[in-house]
Order: structure tokens, then sequence, then C-alpha cells
């Protein structure tokens, strides 16, 4: 295994700035016509539009700037990922490779979730100029962005493209045209620095130091695998970690299981899961559910996980479960104190859920009240609860590969292979789960072969 890692900076001569046609005739991009269903992030009512007739692609943007961030071996023998910088100003190309190598280090170091395929991938950055710094808001993209990237509200959520296919002809210019670099899956890179993101043809990622990271490993799982959500409360449920009930004796992972002389599905509720998105300024938020019927205590132990943003510190806000206040320390490591950035929290409910209904409130605290909101405001925009079933109907161990339930948006159940070992569950989860990095090695592989004219 080759590894050529460069590191940042890498200053590279005028010959890397690239001129590129005016205009070019209409390539093939019929595999890139079709968008995904947004995989994290809100249903976009502007769906597209004009990309149906067009019969041909823009030039690509000029003065397009090339680095190579990790070089494991040449193009066309590789699968590459391309970063291309949209929101940064002349000034701030240093900051786009910056932001690019720290985002490459992540997925390919050792620790990295990809540190298993980085043989496979080339990964480059490709600056190119925005006039003004920052990504829109309000479903307006700002003027001169490279890629027109915003936000449809304000909330840290979804990010779009507005210039799909000036993306689409910078990509197939690395592809197709370029000697140097190589783009089989484009990464649009935000300059902007809180959560957001967007799968499918292009993933869709900011600058954020804490959730840049988490969102381009979950999408890139979207992309390069590929395979759906993990978490309960979605819609696209497929690939390589997913499987019906009806298949839990002959799953997709049953290579991989730990017990595989008698499987079973582990017994997990979930009475609760929701995305609230609730401004916590405007007021508190409340909500009741009823627990799954515990009189026998077939459900002793809990879970709540939540989402928050613009919430810098735990004495910011309350969260309540019948009246007793929940720690939620977990959700305010060190490295996230004071950040107004979207951040995750888990509370174990150790004695469960009482028999009935329970009441979860959220509210911010006095202090939470005078802080001036970041933004988005200061909401809560997931809560969830699990329950999970006793006397070893569970199990939690870690490492443990089985059959573990998934509830959908429409209540739906499929099977996932792990508990909680997967970033495609749990997104500040820091690698995929042995399936899915399994999977993520035989795709790379297959597009290799494909590459290189095989079948
Ligand atoms: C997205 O929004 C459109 C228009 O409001 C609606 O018809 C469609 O069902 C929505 N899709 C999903 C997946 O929610
Ligand atoms: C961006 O800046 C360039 C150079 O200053 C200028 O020519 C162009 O009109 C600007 N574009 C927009 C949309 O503001
Ligand atoms: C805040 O409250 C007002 C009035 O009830 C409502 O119209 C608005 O949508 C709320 N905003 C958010 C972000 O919840
Ligand atoms: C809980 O269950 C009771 C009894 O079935 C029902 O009356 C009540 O509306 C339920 N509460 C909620 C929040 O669903
Ligand atoms: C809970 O389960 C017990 C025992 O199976 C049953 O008698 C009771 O009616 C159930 N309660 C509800 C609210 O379903
Ligand atoms: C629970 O997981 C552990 C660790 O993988 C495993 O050793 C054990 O056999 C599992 N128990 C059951 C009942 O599946």
């Amino acid at each position: 295994m080759r590894l050529l890692t460069l590191a940042f900076p890498i200053l590279l001569g005028s010959s890397h700035v690239l001129s590129t046609p005016t205009q070019r005739p209409f390539a093939a991009t019929a595999a890139y016509e079709q968008d995904r269903p947004h995989l994290i992030g809100p249903n976009d009512s502007r769906k597209l539009d004009d990309e149906a007739i067009i019969d041909w692609v823009p030039a690509p943007p000029q003065g397009m700037k090339l680095y190579p961030l990790h070089i494991s071996g040449k193009e066309d023998e590789r699968v590459n990922l391309m970063f291309f910088a949209d929101g940064y100003t002349f000034d701030e190309e240093a900051k786009f490779v910056h932001d690019a190598t720290k985002l490459k280090d992540d997925i390919v170091s050792p620790k990295g979730a990809m540190f298993h395929v980085a043989h496979l991938l080339n990964i480059w950055a490709t600056f190119v100029p925005s006039n003004i710094s920052g990504i829109g808001t309000q479903s307006t993209s700002l003027p001169g962005a490279a890629f027109g990237l915003y936000r449809p509200g304000a909330e840290l959520r979804g990010v779009y493209v507005e210039r799909k296919r000036k993306a689409r002809a910078a990509c197939t210019y690395f592809r197709e045209e370029s000697d140097e670099g190589g783009c089989d899956q484009p990464i649009l890179l935000g300059n902007d620095p809180l959560y957001g993101g967007l799968g499918g043809e292009f993933t869709v990622i900011t600058a954020s130091k804490l959730n840049g990271p988490l969102v381009l490993r979950h999408e890139l799982g979207h992309s390069l695998i590929p395979v759906g959500e993990e978490y309960e409360g979605g819609f696209a449920y497929f690939g390589a970690n997913s499987d019906t009930i009806d298949r839990v004796n002959d799953l997709k992972w049953k290579d991989f299981l730990t017990n595989s002389d008698e499987v079973r599905v582990e017994d997990a509720k979930v009475p609760l899961q929701f995305y609230p998105w609730h401004d916590l300024d405007n007021s508190s938020y409340v909500i009741s559910f009823n627990s799954t019927n515990t009189s026998k205590g077939q459900y002793p132990t809990a879970l709540l996980r939540a989402s928050l943003s613009s919430i810098p510190f735990a004495s910011h806000i309350s969260i309540t479960l019948n009246g007793n206040s929940l720690d939620l320390s977990d959700g305010f490591p060190s490295a996230w104190k004071g950040s107004k950035d979207r951040r995750w929290l888990e509370v174990p409910l150790e004695r469960g859920l009482s028999e009935g209904e329970s009441t979860v409130k959220v509210e911010l605290t006095k202090k939470g009240r005078k802080e001036v909101a970041g933004q988005g405001g200061k909401m809560i925009t997931s809560l969830e609860i699990v329950e999970y079933g006793g006397e070893g109907r569970f199990n939690q161990t870690e490492g443990f590969v089985g059959a573990f339930p998934t509830y959908a948006m429409d209540g739906s159940v499929t099977l996932r292979p792990t508990n909680e070992a997967c970033l495609m569950r749990k997104v500040n989860h820091p690698t995929f789960c042995p399936v899915c990095a399994h999977a993520l090695k035989t795709s790379l592989e297959g597009r290799i072969v494909k590459k290189r004219g095989g079948l």
C-alpha cells in the first residue's frame, strides 16, 4: 500500500491553475440526474427544475486550483473524492485547504471511519473563489457564490445547492478532461462554521469544526456504500445494513453475526420519536407519550436522545421527565463547551419509564433566556426515547452484531446489525459498524473494477 498523504500547506505552481473552455457539449450525466431523497434535513419544496430539459452543461468555473490531499494511486484506479470550495473568498484559499485537509484527516487517518479503504481512495480539493464569505440562508444563495449553497431557513439543518449544473460541470471536468485530479464523488464544502449538509449527487457539508466531520462521514456512507439510515424516524432504509424482520434467519449480514445459530430480534421499543425544531425562546416544549406497557416490567431501562442548537452550556437548558430533571452533561463535553453549533445528547434512564403516560419538558433556564441566540435560534431539534427489553431480551454489549429493530417515520420496522456501533445511526459515533465498513470496501473495489473497464 502506497500512501502519499500531503500535509497542508501545499502551494502549487501556476500550472495548477486550470484554464477551462467556456462551453462544452453535454457530457453523459444520466447517472447523476437522479437526486436521492434528502438524507438529512427538510423536504426541499424547491425541488428541481430545469435540469431535466438541459442538453448542455455550462463550463466549469474559471481559475479552479487543485490541491492533492491524499493520493494513493492513479486517478483511474482509485475512487476520487473531490472537495470544492463554496463561500470562500480569494483571501480564504488557505482556510479552504486547511478545512478540507482536516476533513480528509478525519476520514482516512488511522482512527478514521475510512482508514481501512484509504488505499482505494484519492482525495483532492479544488479552490474556487466566491465573492462573499459564507453561505446563504432563507433559500437565498449569496451573490457571486461558486456553487450557491444555502440553507432553506435559518435552522442548522439541510444545506442545498443552487448552481447544480456548475458543480456538475466542475466535477465532470476533473473526471473526463483534466489530466490532473479526479472526481467520482464531489463534496461541496460550504464556508460556514455551523452544522448543515445533504446527501445525494453532491455530498454537501459545512466547515463546522464540530459537526463537519460527522456530516461528511455520514453522507459519504450514503453515497459511497451506499446505505440508508439506521436512526429512527427516517424514510430511507436500504442497503447492506438493512433487512426486513421476516428475513431474521437469513440476514444480509449473517456472516457477521456474533451468535449465528440463534438469531433473535432484539427487543426495543420507541415510544417517542420526533423532530420538533422548536424555538425555545418562543416557548418551552412539552410532549406527552405513553410508555410501552410496563406493568410486567418488560422494559426496565431506557434512553433519551436529543439534539439541540444554539445552547452553549448545560446550565442554559433544563430537560425534565415527569418532573425529574435529567443530567445533560453527556451533550456538553469539554470540546463542545460554549459552542452554539448543533449538539447531540444521550441520557440513560436507568430505571426506565413508569407505566402509562410520561411527559418530557424542555425549557431554557434564566441563563439560557439571557444568552444571545446563535444562527437558527435556541432549538430542541430532535427528541427520542428508546426502551430496552429486560431479562436478556436486549443485548447492549458493545461489539455485538445481531438484529436490532429500527422504527421508520411511518412506524414500519426494519432491522440493523448493531445497537449503536454505526455512524449511520448515531452521527457522532466515529466509525461504521463492521457490516457497513465491509460493504464500503466491496463497493469501492467494485467501482474501481468498473472504471478499469471491467464489468
Ligand atoms: C415533500 O414535499 C412535497 C410537497 O409539499 C410532498 O408532496 C412530498 O410528499 C414531500 N415528501 C416527503 C418525503 O415528505
Ligand atoms: C463577483 O466579483 C467579480 C469580480 O469582482 C464581479 O465581476 C462579479 O460581477 C461578481 N459577481 C456577483 C454575482 O456579484
Ligand atoms: C414563534 O412563535 C410564533 C407565534 O406563536 C410562531 O408564529 C413562530 O412560527 C414561532 N417560531 C418558531 C421558530 O417556533
Ligand atoms: C395514553 O393512553 C391512554 C389510555 O389508552 C390514552 O387515554 C391517552 O390519550 C394516551 N396518551 C397519549 C399522550 O397518547
Ligand atoms: C398492560 O398489561 C397488563 C398485563 O398484560 C394488562 O392487564 C393491562 O391491561 C395492560 N395495560 C394497558 C394500558 O395496555
Ligand atoms: C451479547 O453480546 C456479547 C458480546 O458480543 C456476546 O458474547 C453474547 O453472547 C451476547 N448474548 C446474547 C444472548 O446474544
